[in-house]
């Protein structure tokens, strides 16, 4: 399996390392990564790594100026993108179709090409353009995944938040997840 990770400039930086963390347990899984500049400052500020760190835990990356890279072109074959965080400014990138970074580049050849595209959007309270601009993109089978923490696990810490963020959105590719907890129902009916 092949897939994009396009990493932006919202907060919550962590949730795109612990994503490569996991990816990178899975030998049949490639991941290629673009990291916008504003994603590179809030790993940064959030995290203090750099983009070298990030790219470790990947197994290629481009540069979000590079059009020309292959993920690029509907040629060359991947199985989805995930975007995580999404920044309100690549949602309307994504929204209207305009590709001039290569994160919004390949969004935009996934939409075209009918590959799976997982959005996470962080922002908060949202403004009825990022709600439109989710709504346009969910009506065309883009899946929606914020980080919206789960209470029902009884989460202990935020690694357990995030691990269970991270577990939502790989199981929409149908990859198992390391450790997070599910609701299991209840014992009494
Ligand atoms: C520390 C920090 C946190 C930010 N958090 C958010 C956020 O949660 N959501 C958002 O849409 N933008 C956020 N921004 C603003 C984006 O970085 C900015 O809109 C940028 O243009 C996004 O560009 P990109 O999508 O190419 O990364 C944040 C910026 C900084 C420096």
């Amino acid at each position: 399996m092949k897939l994009i990770i396009g990493i932006t400039g919202a907060t919550g930086i962590a949730h795109a390392v612990r994503l490569l963390e996991e990816l990178r347990l899975h030998e049949d899984i490639e991941t290629h990564v673009v990291m916008s500049a504003w994603a590179i400052t809030t790993l940064k500020e959030e995290m203090g790594l750099l983009a070298e760190d990030v790219a470790r835990l990947a197994d290629r990356t481009y540069s979000n100026a590079n059009l020309a890279a292959a993920l690029s072109s509907g040629s060359f074959q991947t199985d989805g993108m995930i975007v995580l965080p999404c920044s309100m400014k690549t949602l309307a990138s994504i929204a209207h179709g305009f590709c001039d970074n290569l994160i919004a580049r390949s969004a935009d050849v996934c939409i075209k090409e009918g590959r799976p595209l997982v959005l996470c959007p962080r922002e908060t309270p949202l403004n009825a353009i990022h709600l439109e601009n989710m709504l346009k993109l969910s009506r065309i089978g883009v899946r929606i995944v914020p980080p919206m923490p789960a209470y029902y696990t009884h989460p202990s810490s935020i690694e357990d938040l995030i691990a269970h963020h991270v577990m939502k959105i790989l199981d929409l590719f149908g990859i198992k997840s390391q450790n997070a907890a599910r609701w299991n129902g209840t014992a009494e009916t």
